[in-house]
């Protein structure tokens, strides 16, 4: 249900609603299925959920596979060159079953179709690719579709910059009682070592009212729970024709009544501020959960990351959130073998690990990325080398997550079930405020609902518990 006479519908909106009538017409009574596979992080993940509403809108439903879809979408990431090799391989697999099935066709969007390197290997050797369009374009998805359709030849639209934001685009999503929403989109950061800003562009707030109002229809539609994404949200509101601060964003989300977990993703530490920790603390919807990239300890490193704070600085920050919010847990992003580290690097970064106490972590190994500053640099790390640091930090990071989850034994946490638990059907696995993953027992009923918890065990990544009193919808 979208609030039609409040909000003018932009042009582009409308556009797209029409190509979105014209496909459902052209396909009435055919079936047709589609498979989408998204790789990177909860932005396009979002994305994928906009792509899938518009093809639901369309009349297709999905497909089981990618090798019985009838249109076969890759949304892509550029972050690292794993993700760009995995999807070359899935290109050559699926030539195969296209060449079987007429009807098929494959699509691919996101973030590596913004390098231009990308699309001309895409144009020279995988002709078989139906469909190309880039992240500032998602919205003519149906346009774009229809085109495809109607010319029986390869399409391909790629705009360098974003024109605006399109609001209302229809969207499916996984969970009934979750969803994310975006805040801002693009980054301005320029990291050396990293692409975004290159593919997502520069740094675009929605304004709080547009955020709000599509809250506000969440919520009447029975979402609970809410993740506000951007690629760096303490910046959100600053170049607003009315700015706004992100912790007064979580103060206006938090009014917002049916709501009960508000999380968000990602934060940069150079700019968290003051006001956005004290949000944290008085604003009881507002999950006790940070995800604070660190990247590296070492301080000689994060200058030539171009990161804007010291190991000291990022500390602090940590120190004062456990302050404030005593039962927070902080997450990070861990980079090891950037140009130039040393073992004395490394150590610096254990040390970060276990002053910062952290309770999860995602990390990797270095990429370089074509067009990124980090990429020319002479002193670039042998994979073997790389490879023996990851190993040390998984090592140190486990033994803290242990030591963490261990002082959670025998307290009760606050878990929402999301699903049935994939090994054993008596249990349902969630997350607790704190955004642990957690598995207890439980029967499907309660999907949706937040239980608490008591924690029995502690499995390094996960914890083991069970539900004491009732359920607690609070
Ligand atoms: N190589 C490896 N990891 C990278 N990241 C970003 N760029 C690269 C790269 N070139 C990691 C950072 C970031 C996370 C989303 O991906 O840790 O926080
Ligand atoms: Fe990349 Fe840095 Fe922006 Fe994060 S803040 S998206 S790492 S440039």
């Amino acid at each position: 249900m979208r609030e039609e006479i409040t909000v003018p519908r932009s042009e582009r909106g409308l556009q797209q609603e029409a190509a979105i009538k014209r496909l459902a017409e052209r396909f009435a009574g055919q079936k047709m299925t589609y498979r989408i596979t998204t790789l990177g992080c909860q932005m396009n993940a979002h994305d994928s959920e906009k792509l899938a509403g518009i093809l639901r809108d369309i009349g297709f439903t999905e497909a089981e596979k990618e090798e019985t879809a009838d249109l076969v979408l890759y949304n892509t990431c550029c972050v690292r060159e794993n993700a760009e090799l995995k999807v070359y391989g899935r290109l050559g697999y699926l030539k195969g079953y296209k060449r079987r099935n007429p009807r098929m066709r494959i699509g691919l969007c996101g973030c590596m179709m913004q390098e231009p390197n990308v699309i001309a290997k895409l144009k020279k050797s995988y002709s078989w690719v139906d469909l190309i369009f880039g992240t500032h374009n998602l919205y003519r998805f149906a346009e774009l579709l229809e085109e495809m359709y109607s010319t029986d030849s390869q399409i391909i639209e790629l705009w360098d910059k974003a024109d605006g934001i399109v609001e209302d685009l229809p969207s499916i999503r996984k969970h009934t009682f979750k969803a994310s929403v975006n805040i801002m989109y693009g980054c301005d950061n320029f990291c050396t070592y990293c692409i975004v800003p290159y593919v997502r562009g520069r740094e675009r707030s929605r304004r709080p009212e547009d955020i709000l109002r599509e809250i506000r229809t969440l919520a009447e539609e029975g979402v609970r729970e809410i993740e506000l994404l951007g690629q760096n949200v303490n910046s959100y509101g600053k170049n607003l024709a009315e700015p706004v601060t992100f912790a007064e964003l979580l103060y206006m989300v938090s009014e917002i009544d049916g709501i009960d977990r508000i999380r968000f993703m990602t934060s940069h530490p150079k700019d968290l501020s003051d006001e956005l920790i004290a949000a944290m603390r008085d604003c009881p919807k507002v999950c006790p959960h940070f995800h604070l990239p660190l990247q590296s300890g070492s301080n000689r490193i994060l200058k030539r990351m171009n990161r804007h704070y010291t190991k000291e600085q990022y500390l602090d920050i940590v120190r004062k959130l456990r302050e404030a919010v005593p039962e927070i847990a902080v997450t990070t992003d861990i980079m090891t073998g950037f140009p130039g580290e040393t073992d004395a690097d490394v150590e610096d970064t254990l040390y970060v690990i276990r002053e910062a106490r952290f309770d999860n972590a995602f990390t990797f190994i270095y990429s370089p990325r074509e067009g990124t500053p980090a990429a020319t640099y002479p002193d670039q790390i042998p994979e073997e080398v790389s490879k023996v640091w990851f190993d040390r930090i998984h090592t140190t990071l486990e033994e803290v997550m242990n030591a963490r989850n261990t002082a959670r034994i025998g307290k009760t946490l606050y878990v929402r079930a999301e699903e049935i638990n994939s090994h054993d059907d008596t249990m349902l696995t969630g997350r607790s405020n704190e955004n642990l993953l957690v598995h207890f027992k439980g029967d499907p009923s309660q999907i949706g609902s937040i239980i608490p918890v008591e924690i029995d065990e502690q499995m390094t990544y996960y914890l083991i518990g069970h539900p004491v009193g009732g359920p607690c919808n609070a």
